[in-house]
């Protein structure tokens, strides 16, 4: 995720887009720039860092006069964060210029093409590559800079919001939105683009949301003209007035950034996989692996270093690719692994799992099989970040930034990356068969829906948060692919309201936990159909007969469940290997209203930081 702010107006453009920037920071923060019309000639200003930085460098180096200007501040998918790689990119000829918020997937062929027509590139990145694409057609079909950017993007594929404006002819900006939010503000003879409405709210509440695939050329005086990117039918439309205030913008309507990113996943499972899963071609494509997916097949085994959430993540790691990569797989703590001597041997494969790509253990994990000559892939949500440059290689999610210190996007986006991972490699070891391997893609395909689909049980979830709100202790049961999400569920209740949790394999309760078993014990319980259902119905019965509270997270339509617990939360049904992306929804959605109902900080919890950076 990326933040985009643009004017045109009678107002000096300079200080409303900076301001809005700031408040798109949430968006993307790792460098930020500014391209203004001075009445003469683009000027940008760009750097590494926030806007603060941006600001320091735009008001030293440039005069800030103009009232056509675009924004962007990064969240970085494509080039490292630095100066060079920010947005505004100019187009060659120096006469466009773009911000984008997006990714381009088949940025790479274009390149190659464009390449071919002299086009030389300052950036590694996929925004540089669309605005010369446009540049090339403006010229070769002779057209004006709107009809050229749809035509462009009729080659594109991805997820793009962006704004463009062409120095030779400074009264318009043409925007277009495909899967990236766009707003367009629009005052008394001006108009403002953003992500989201908190850049302008404070000049006007009258607001346009773009659909996907359409488009605008946005001129001082003239009506706002929306039209259809593919068929350049005219849409009409819809301006909203808008009644956000500043705060619930950011959070995108949301009470809490945790909500919002929670419901994100959909979203953010989607890019994760994007341009990596073709279930049509049969191929599962990922760059960083690709290129050393030998170092994986001739793995003795796979160690994997993580903490907290990422651990967990590495636990479903675990089970996924012993069952389908059948590759030994290790999952250690961090903070251990770096002081235990391990024995690490050039045979192994280090999988190191972060959202943050700071957190100082597995930094230190990493450093230590590089020393003992492993090789080391990275998982990370953060571009650039330490642990991204300090890995061999690796893969990162497109989770697009995690306020919430409770880590919930980070997970499953994590967990697709490993799967993505475990599938190719299975597949290249032969252990998939083509119909398998296309089934089991398909299905991962259809996991934004389901998720979509598990977080319809929120209202059931508020009930029964509602119920146990006020617990001292639960327990979290769970087998097979689902224990890890066990453990994961009882470290979200425990972080963000302070009820004790602990998550167990549902069969260890006879060895011990079930003594905490009485009327005052809500134990919620992972009894999806797939895996060992029967048993996991057993270890309920159990439970029930010692008076313990059973909250169920069952398969839609499960009767059986519903027969023995106290209350039941259904989510779809999928394969075995894939239940993580869903159980843990509900678990998550619980957590959260818990710590809602208990009125605790549920952003920034007591005594726990985003990125734990050290030891
Ligand atoms: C999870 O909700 C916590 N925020 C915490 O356990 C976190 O997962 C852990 O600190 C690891 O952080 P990382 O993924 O950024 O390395």
């Amino acid at each position: 995720m990326c933040g985009i702010v643009g004017y045109i107006g009678h107002r000096d453009a300079y200080p409303i887009i900076v301001k809005g920037l700031q408040r798109l920071e949430y968006r993307g923060y790792d460098s930020a720039g500014i391209a203004l019309f001075d009445g003469e000639d683009i000027k940008i200003s760009k750097t590494k860092g926030k806007v603060e930085d941006l600001k320091q460098k735009a008001e030293v180096a440039n005069n800030l006069t103009g009232n056509l200007g675009i924004g962007h501040t990064r969240w970085a998918t494509h080039g490292v964060p630095n100066d060079v790689n920010s947005h505004p990119h100019y187009s060659n000829s120096g006469d466009l210029v773009i911000i984008h918020n997006g990714i381009i997937e088949n940025y790479d062929t274009i390149k190659k093409a464009l390449t071919k027509r002299r086009y030389t590139f300052e950036s590694d990145t996929d925004t540089e590559v669309l605005i010369n694409l446009i540049e090339e057609v403006k010229k070769k079909e002779g057209v004006k800079l709107g009809k050229a950017v749809q035509i462009a993007l009729n080659e594109v594929v991805g997820a793009y919001a962006i704004a463009v404006f062409d120095r030779q002819k400074p009264d318009e900006i043409v925007v277009a939105k495909l899967g990236s939010p766009l707003a367009v503000g629009i005052g008394e003879n001006e108009y403002f683009i953003a992500s989201d409405a908190s850049p302008f709210i404070e000049f006007t509440n009258n607001a346009v949301y773009l659909e996907d695939e359409e488009m605008a050329i946005i001129r001082l005086g003239k009506e706002i003209k929306l039209r259809k990117i593919k068929d350049d039918a005219i849409a009409y439309p819809d301006v909203l007035e808008l009644k956000l205030n500043l705060e619930e913008i950011e959070k995108g309507g949301y009470d809490h950034f945790m909500l919002k990113e929670i419901y994100e996943q959909p979203r953010a499972i989607l890019d994760t996989y994007r341009g990596r899963l073709l279930p049509d071609q049969g191929l599962v494509k990922m760059a960083g692996l690709d290129q050393h997916i030998e170092k994986f097949l001739n793995a003795n085994r796979i160690i994997i270093v993580a903490c907290g959430t990422s651990w967990h993540a590495g636990l479903v790691a675990e089970y996924i690719f012993e069952d389908l990569a059948r590759i030994p797989v290790e999952v250690e703590y961090a903070s251990e692994f770096r002081y235990r001597n391990p024995v690490i041997t050039h045979n192994d494969v280090v999988i190191a799992i972060s959202q943050s790509g700071e957190t100082a253990d597995t930094l230190a994990a990493i450093k230590l099989a590089k020393e003992r000559d492993a090789f080391v892939f990275g998982v990370c949500n953060v571009v650039g970040s330490s642990i991204s440059r300090e890995t061999h290689a690796g893969a990162y999610t497109h989770a697009g930034p995690e306020i919430g210190v409770a880590s919930t996007k980070a997970f499953t986006t994590q967990i697709t990356v490993l799967t993505l991972i475990a599938l190719k490699i299975a597949k290249e070891k032969g252990e998939f068969s083509a119909s398998k391997f296309h089934e089991f893609l398909t299905e991962l395909e259809n996991i934004p829906g389901k998720v979509e689909k598990a977080l319809d049980s929120n209202n059931i979830v508020e009930e029964v948060a509602n119920v146990y709100k006020d617990s001292s202790n639960c327990l979290y049961l769970g087998r097979g692919y689902n224990f890890p999400v066990a453990l994961e569920g009882a470290l979200k209740l425990k972080e963000i309201s302070y009820i004790h949790a602990e998550g167990y394999p549902a069969a260890e309760m006879k060895h011990g936990p079930i003594a905490l078993i009485d009327d005052q014990m809500p134990v919620f319980v992972i009894a999806t159909k797939k895996g060992h259902y029967e048993k996991v119905v057993s270890n309920i019965q159990e439970i029930k007969s010692r008076k313990g509270k059973i909250i169920a997270i069952v398969t839609e339509g499960d009767e059986t469940v519903k027969s023995l617990a106290d209350h039941v939360i259904e989510i779809p049904e999928t394969i075995e290997s894939l239940t993580p992306l869903l159980t843990t929804i509900p678990l998550q959605l619980l957590s959260y209203h818990i710590a809602v109902m208990r009125n605790c900080n549920v952003d920034q919890p007591r005594n726990l930081a985003k990125s734990v950076t050290v030891e």
